[in-house]
């Protein structure tokens, strides 16, 4: 089957020009290039995609070292592991030699050898991903597909190669599911068999990687599908026995995504994922995932702040009562919280410090104070407290208003304590 077509109805034109210099450059040097993986799965599935993976039998170095010349794109090499990142405008090509792996054991990361493209196919995940295009004059637009993946797009399975593919790489495991998920497909039945067979395999990789896998998921357009299926397998508990991935997860990932705030979704989402577990639980699950610190804080503080949301349950709060209840907190842990609270009152408290009490500021400074005969020190610091709450309160409208506070408070204290 060729599928030229395809290449040029789905490329965008600043790709498609770069797919026909490598192919150009590919033919000069006597090198076969081939488009691999999840773009020849896009293409096929009628997809636009942005990147694009090659494979090169022959020197995929060279050839990249070639194209950048050529084409004046930012390119980076790893000689060693025979691949390399070319940048062109906003698209990534990722070039590789073609390679076989084994795996010595369970889990562990692959032993890479040279090989050909069919070597390199076979060590892939699933079948609808082990699929090429070939670039190279000659047949440009063939597609090699050895392991049938063609068909089981047609018929919406996703497949592994062989029966040991989970427990050499268990992140399948997680993949397999994301795509099920993306795609509106299924696992194909030996696939689920085997795939529930090794779930244990899971134990078998690090803790970095799953957090990987998770990460992933939360850059689908609807990762509450994935977390649901992966919790109907047993997955889910396999990562952590506290994870839940019931309706609650749905909804809240949902009301997560109405925010339209994109950047700061994947980080909410660890949030929401680990709400219902109690304080000490999470400890062990951030330790496991080895997640960063900054989400590591933002996931503990959402914890420690949800025991504390009874206490944003009153009507007729002052402003600056919410602001000193919650300034210690993370700002993704108050966003998480809003989300997940059922009271409006709350989730009204909560929003009204994201959006207009934590951006408060006095009008005037601790110099503007000094020049008031303010000193520095414990004075300017109660002064500007008290001002920084009237504001909160709307008792301040005016830098005149802080002024008239500030020389009040002046006075009060030299009553209170007069100087010697
Ligand atoms: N791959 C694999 N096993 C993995 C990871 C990747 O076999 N554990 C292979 C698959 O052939 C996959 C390709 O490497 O298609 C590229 O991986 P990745 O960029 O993760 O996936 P894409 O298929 O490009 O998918 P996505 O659309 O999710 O970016």
């Amino acid at each position: 089957m060729n599928l030229s077509w395809h290449i040029e109805q789905y490329l965008p034109q600043q790709l498609l020009w770069l797919v026909s210099n490598v192919s150009g450059q590919a033919t000069k040097l006597g090198q076969t290039v081939y488009l691999v993986g999840g773009v020849v799965r896009d293409l096929l599935l009628g997809y636009p995609s942005f990147d694009l993976d090659l494979v090169v039998e022959g020197d995929a170095v060279k050839l990249a070292q070639q194209m950048a010349e050529i084409t004046q794109a930012k390119l980076l090499t790893h000689p060693r592991f025979g691949t390399a990142k070319f940048s062109y405008s906003n698209f990534n090509l990722d070039m590789a030699t073609a390679r076989g792996e084994t795996y010595a054991q369970p889990g562990a990361l692959p032993v890479v050898t040279p090989g050909t493209l069919k070597d390199d196919l076979s060590r892939r995940d699933f079948s609808i991903n082990a699929m090429a295009i070939s670039l190279t004059s000659n047949d440009y637009g063939e597609l090699v597909d050895p392991y049938q993946g063609k068909n089981d797009l047609e018929h919406r399975l996703i497949r592994i190669l062989h029966p040991r593919s989970f427990i050499d790489d268990a992140t399948r495991i997680l993949r397999a599911v994301r795509y099920e998920q993306r795609l509106g497909f299924e696992l194909e039945p030996q696939t689920a068999q085997l795939l529930k067979r090794d779930i244990t395999m899971l134990n078998t990789i690090s803790g970095d990687r799953i957090r990987h896998e998770l990460e992933l998921i939360f850059r689908e357009n609807q990762p509450e599908f994935v977390i649901k299926r992966l919790a109907e397998l047993g997955v889910l508990r396999r990562i952590s026995p506290f994870l839940i991935g019931d309706g609650w997860i749905a909804e809240k990932f949902e009301k997560a995504r109405q925010l339209k705030k994109p950047n700061q979704l994947p980080s909410l989402y660890f949030c929401l994922l680990t709400y219902s577990f109690s304080e000490s639980k999470i400890e062990q699950f951030l330790n496991y995932l080895n997640i960063p610190a900054k989400l590591s804080r933002a996931m503990r503080d959402t914890l420690s702040l949800k025991i504390r949301l009874s206490q944003l349950n009153k009507p007729s709060m002052k402003p600056s009562e919410i602001y000193y209840l919650l300034q210690e907190y993370e700002p993704l842990a108050i966003q998480a919280n809003a989300i997940a609270s059922e009271s409006s009152m709350v989730h009204h408290h909560l929003q009204l410090f994201l959006t207009k009490l934590r951006y408060v500021r006095t009008y005037l400074n601790g110099e503007e104070l000094k020049r008031l005969g303010i000193s520095a020190g414990s004075e300017m610091g109660k002064v500007l407290q008290a001002l920084h709450k009237a504001k909160l309160d709307g008792e301040v409208n005016t830098k005149a208003d802080e002024e008239k506070i500030a020389f009040s408070l002046k006075l009060s204290n030299f009553h209170i304590a007069p100087k010697s």
